[in-house]
Order: C-alpha cells, then structure tokens, then sequence
C-alpha cells in the first residue's frame, strides 16, 4: 500500500468520499484506462480512479470526447476494475449515452454497471439532465456530477477556455450544482472554473466537490493521468502540474532499444536460453 498519506486501507466507497469531506481531509483521483495503469495508480493510493472518456482524446488519439461509445467505455472500464483494490473506480457515461431521456440514459447506466463492476458512474451537465440523474439513482447507481467545462459540449461552446467567468453562468453553475446534490449525487466535478466561484460552490455543499482547473478551496483534485505524468509534450494548461517527464524517459529508453537491436548489443549471452 502506499507511503503517500493513505491512512485507511478499506475499500474507498461513496460514503467514504463525503467522510473524507467531513473530516477535512482531501480527496485525490487520477484518471486510468488500462489495467497496468490502474494498478500502478491504485498502489500509490489515489482515493478515485476515473475511466475518463477523455480516453477518446489521450488513448484513441481523437480531438474530442464525442466519438467515443458505450462498448469503449465498457472495454477500459473492465480492464481498470479488473486492476483496482482499493480506489472507488468511477466510469463517465460517453457523450449520447444519456442525454436523449432517462429510460435511455438508465439502461446503459445499468448496462455500464453489470458489464465492468465499477462503483460509479460520472454524467455531464446540470438541470438538462437532472431526469435522467434521478432515474439512474433511483435504481441504485451512484453519480458523480460534472459541471463547469463540459468537454461533451465543447461544439456548443467552440473553445476550450475556462467557463462561468460572467455572473449568468457562474448563477447557473451553482444552482446545477445544488440540484444535483438535491438529487442525490455523491460528489461533483466541477472543471475549469475561476478558483473563487469553485471554493464558494464546495462550501455550500455537503458532498465532495473535485476540480480540474478549479483552484485549491475544493475538496479533492482530478487530472488525466498521461498529463500529469508528462506524456504529452503539446499539452499544458495552466493548472497542469507535470509530475514527472515520461516523454523523455519513453523515447530515451525506446532509442537506446533501438540502438542496442541495431549494433547486436541486445539480446547478450545472459539473455539468451
Ligand atoms: O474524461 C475525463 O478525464 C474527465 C476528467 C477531466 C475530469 O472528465
């Protein structure tokens, strides 16, 4: 288990995200979407693992969310429970899967849930979707709301630029976001926001609010996992902090691979049977 300020080894439930809120302590999740990350990811002892479907951006080289479906959500989401001990494993609801009405939106919820074993799922949006939220929690599936920049809209929007700077739109935020606590959402994500309008939104709730690009006054951060280990050289926002340069140390030990097949240096005596 981890060294990094894990103090409780259980199974990370919903419940346990609002007592991490109570008790002050903050909530750390990274996005994962293959098994050897998530494991990885697990071990060190983030509290959440996301299946993000910014998987469409980062694992399918896609430059938005919308392409990506059911059956790929499915697929990533298998391979991540499949790794994960400890963390609440969070799965997003891709982009068509739930908007067109709430018996749509709950049969896949409920499909998403049987096939992978995931805790969670995570849905975009605020009052356009809030039938539909209530009809997926009322057949027993937790949710995690997300609000702010919602990349399944990034067509309405046209730019990628930080949301709810003017007053109507930092009004409705909030009020989405006490609706969708009203409803019984276990946390929310609020991404790409003034740091000022999250803090505010995160002391009125009582469940957890965890931001991307949302300042330090929430209850918990989120990141994609290839961004924060840098792993793409074009990406940098900034509220990304690079914790490491896995560029570099990928093409450097993959060139030295190749040099070493070039000049017969690998495979050696001891490395032959
Ligand atoms: O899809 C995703 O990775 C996300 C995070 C950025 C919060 O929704």
């Amino acid at each position: 288990m981890s060294k990094y300020l894990v103090d409780d080894v259980r199974k990370v439930t919903t419940l346990r995200l609002k007592e991490l809120k109570d008790q002050g302590k903050k909530i750390a999740m990274l996005t994962a979407y293959d098994y050897t990350m998530a494991k990885l990811v697990d071990e060190a002892g983030v509290d959440a693992i996301l299946i993000g479907d910014s998987a469409s951006n980062v694992i399918a080289g896609n430059s938005t969310t919308l392409p990506f479906t059911v059956e790929q959500m499915i697929y990533h989401a298998k391979a991540v429970t499949r790794a994960t001990k400890r963390a609440l494993v969070v799965c997003d609801m891709p982009f068509g899967s739930y908007q067109v009405n709430a018996t749509e939106g709950a049969t896949n919820a409920i499909r998403i849930m049987k096939e992978t074993g995931c805790d969670c799922l995570k849905l975009e949006g605020g009052e356009e979707i809030i039938d539909t939220v209530k009809k997926i929690l009322d057949v027993g599936i937790p949710i995690m709301g997300h609000l702010g920049l919602c990349p399944q809209s990034i067509n309405k929007y046209g730019t990628f630029a930080v949301r709810s700077r003017d007053k109507e739109e930092a009004d409705k935020l909030i009020r989405d976001a006490h609706l969708l606590e009203e409803a019984g959402c276990c946390a929310i994500v609020i991404e790409k926001v003034p740091a000022k309008l999250a803090t505010q939104v995160a002391s009125e709730l009582s469940i957890p609010v965890i931001g991307i690009g949302a300042g330090h006054g929430v209850d918990g951060q989120v990141l994609v996992l290839q961004d924060m280990l840098g792993m793409d050289r074009g990406f940098s926002p900034k509220f990304l902090r690079r914790y490491a340069d896995l560029s570099n140390i990928i093409t450097s030990a993959v060139g030295q691979y190749v040099t070493d097949v070039k000049n017969v240096s690998f495979p050696n005596e001891q490395e032959e049977y």
